[in-house]
């Protein structure tokens, strides 16, 4: 899928990268007794889950540009399973953080929070490498070199 000959996919994948990683950050500091970060993380963590609902909208439609069963599908899949893991693990962070107080234990809430984003922010940086893997080593999205 693209906007003006430019894919779309590779647009849009920054702003998760930067959200979720400023939110992982904002979790830990809020969970080591940092107030503010709290809100951070918060904010930043569900930016990171819009925009990379869209990412993945677009890296979907992506996935018809490779073919067959090959390499660059097996990295693809992997790629895909690691971005989506990551964003069930921001939700969950997300999830406990709105649990904190109200139904769970306020330091349980956040040491999980500040888990589960540390675990998406592993499974994130995993899942960005296969996506380079995928553009630098396989080609998909490049449509060839001007001279
Ligand atoms: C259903 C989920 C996804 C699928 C099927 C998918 C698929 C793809 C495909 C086919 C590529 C190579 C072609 C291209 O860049 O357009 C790619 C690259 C990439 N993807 Fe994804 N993607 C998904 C989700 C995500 C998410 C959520 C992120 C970020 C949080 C992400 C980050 C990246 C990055 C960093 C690259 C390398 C781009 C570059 O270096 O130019 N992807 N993805």
């Amino acid at each position: 899928m693209r906007l003006w000959g430019h894919p779309i996919h590779p647009m849009l994948v920054h702003f998760p990268v930067v959200f979720w990683t400023v939110a992982a950050v904002a979790y830990v500091a809020a969970a080591t007794g940092v107030e503010a970060a709290a809100t951070v993380a918060t904010f930043s963590n569900g930016a990171g889950l819009i925009f990379a609902m869209l990412a993945m909208i677009a890296g979907l439609i992506e996935l018809r540009a490779i073919a067959g069963d090959g390499d660059a599908m097996r990295v693809a899949i992997s790629h895909m399973t690691a971005m989506g893991a990551a964003w069930f693990c921001f939700m969950l962070a997300l999830v406990m953080a709105t649990a904190a107080g109200a139904r769970l234990d306020k330091s349980t809430a956040q040491l999980t929070g500040a888990g589960g984003a540390c675990a998406g922010f592993l499974l994130l940086s995993v899942g960005g490498w296969l996506g380079g893997r995928l553009v630098y080593e396989f080609g998909i999205g490049v449509t060839g070199r001007r001279k």
